[in-house]
């Protein structure tokens, strides 16, 4: 590799970390965004300039197919349809590296006594966790587009056969190491392929999202190792990057539900449901119409605002800060209070609300908005659920249980803005709804959020 190419393979190294830097703020993020596929377009493009490449019609076709699919997915895709986008291109990418690893060991088998042993353990790695990471992220794209269910998976016998499947996968290894045949590494593959299958089945509802940043963490190993196999270190350091970004976010999400990654993983295999029962309760609740609500609003000194994953569906955000806006002019105190997990990715709500321009300020993380509730007149809780559902507190054996909450039932009064009494991901009750203090406002929250508008500018 000529030192030029090295040179520019540094400069986009740099640029994978600073865009993961930028990212991870929201004023920066878009800046971080774009310097990371700057630094990818010129990483695709140098081996044209300095390799010479068999093939590069069906190269530049295929370059043309994958660029045409992922411009066309990332413009149609709804903001709420993020996770499984996010899913299947992470699938897409552990896919094409075990498949390179595949090819690698094809061409060399004329050489394979050659080959140190170090390269071969590499290349099986490579293998066997892309398929993993391909059929793990296919089953879960699935259970989130709803092809299949969202709740946990098992049968008799799975534990057992996953078992033997990840045992088999490591003997398997350890023969590719030692003879480096095109066998072993086939088998390797379709091995990898039935235990990202097994893997995944057991896990369920709200814990999905977290198996696909698990699997993007895979996703990243396996390209690192690729990029040992293919002596490429552009590829060694991205994945590099991408297996600890995966790796950080997985553990974050997982402490932000108050669950230990194992017990997301194969909580179902004993026995436990981490989804609950989605029942419909019939229970009497208090409701009220718009200008109700907008009396409460209008005359409270604070109020806090909890979004949720139905502020996403319902598309609101602009309407909730004209709302948020016209309070803030009548002196009303108001801020949001920011769950880590609202919504179905991290950082949904952030995203959801710079898109309509709420500035930063307004947007308090858990930790430091919870103290507050205490003191506050209403909280408005839109399309949200599970982050502010006091069993995460008090019902041990609930699937939330342990997960810290916004103390929304701390307030003065509780008003919740949702279309039904349906449950929210974890499908369980929560009992908030039923409280004194709390006021139901039914309706699509866009809806009802441009009759509350109405109705306190009218106050
Ligand atoms: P949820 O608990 O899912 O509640 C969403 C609520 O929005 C539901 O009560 C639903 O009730 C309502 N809703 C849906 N569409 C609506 C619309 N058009 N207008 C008004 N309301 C609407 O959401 P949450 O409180 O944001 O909690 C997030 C959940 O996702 C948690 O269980 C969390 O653990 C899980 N999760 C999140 C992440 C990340 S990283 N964000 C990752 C993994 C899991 P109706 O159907 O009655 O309207």
């Amino acid at each position: 590799m000529p030192v030029w190419v090295q040179l520019v393979y540094l400069a986009c190294s740099v640029c994978f970390i600073l865009a993961l830097k930028g990212l991870s703020g929201p004023r920066t993020a878009r800046a971080g965004n774009l310097i990371g596929a700057a630094a990818a377009v010129v990483a695709v493009i140098v081996p044209f300039v300095y390799l010479d490449l068999d093939h590069v019609p069906l190269i530049v076709l295929a370059i043309i197919v994958g660029s045409a699919g992922g411009v066309v997915g990332a413009r149609r895709v709804q903001m709420t349809q993020m996770p499984q986008m996010v899913a299947l291109f992470n699938g897409v990418g552990g896919g094409a590296a075990a498949l390179v690893a595949l090819l690698e060991l094809h061409e060399a088998q004329d050489v394979i006594d050659s080959v140190g042993w170090f390269t071969l353990a590499a290349t099986a790695f490579t293998i066997a966790v892309g398929s993993v990471s391909f059929s793990g992220s296919i089953i879960t794209f699935a259970k989130l587009q709803e092809l299949m269910t969202s709740r946990p998976v098992v049968f008799p016998g799975l534990p057992v056969v996953f078992g033997a499947g990840l045992l088999a996968a490591v003997v398997l290894a350890v023969v590719e190491v030692q003879g480096g045949a095109m066998w072993t590494g086939v088998l390797l593959a379709l091995l990898g392929l039935l235990v990202g299958v097994l893997l995944v089945l057991p896990v369920g509802g709200a814990d999905v999202p977290i198996v696909i940043s698990l699997l993007n963490a895979f996703t990243g190993l396996t390209v690192a190792a690729g990029g040992y196999v293919l002596s490429n270190t552009l590829l060694l350091v991205a994945g590099t990057l991408v297996g600890a970004s995966g790796t950080f976010l997985t553990l974050l999400m997982a402490r932000a539900m108050g669950r230990s990654v194992a017990n997301i993983m194969f909580g179902a295999l004993k026995g436990g449901s981490t989804l609950g029962a989605g029942e419909v309760s019939d229970r009497p609740v208090r409701s009220a119409g718009p200008e109700d609500v907008a009396i409460l609003l209008g005359y409270a000194g604070k109020v806090i605002i909890v979004p949720g994953y139905g502020l996403a569906v319902a598309q609101a955000q602009h309407t909730l800060r004209e709302l948020v806006d016209v309070l803030g002019d009548r002196g009303t105190v108001v801020d949001y209070a920011i769950h880590p997990v609202a919504g179905r990715m991290p950082g949904h709500m952030n995203v959801l609300l710079a898109e309509a321009q709420v500035p930063y300020e307004q947007l308090k993380e858990m930790d430091d908005i919870n103290g507050e509730f205490k003191q506050t007149d209403v909280v408005l809780v839109v399309g949200a659920n599970d982050v502010v559902n006091p069993a995460a507190k008090t019902t041990p054996g609930a699937p939330i249980y342990g997960m810290p909450i916004l103390n929304a039932d701390e307030a003065q009064q509780i008003v919740f803005m949702k279309r039904s009494m349906r449950p929210g991901f974890a499908g369980i009750e929560n009992e908030l709804l039923f409280d004194p203090k709390t006021t139901l406002l039914f309706g699509d929250a866009k809806d009802s959020l441009g009759k509350l508008l109405s109705a306190v500018k009218s106050l």
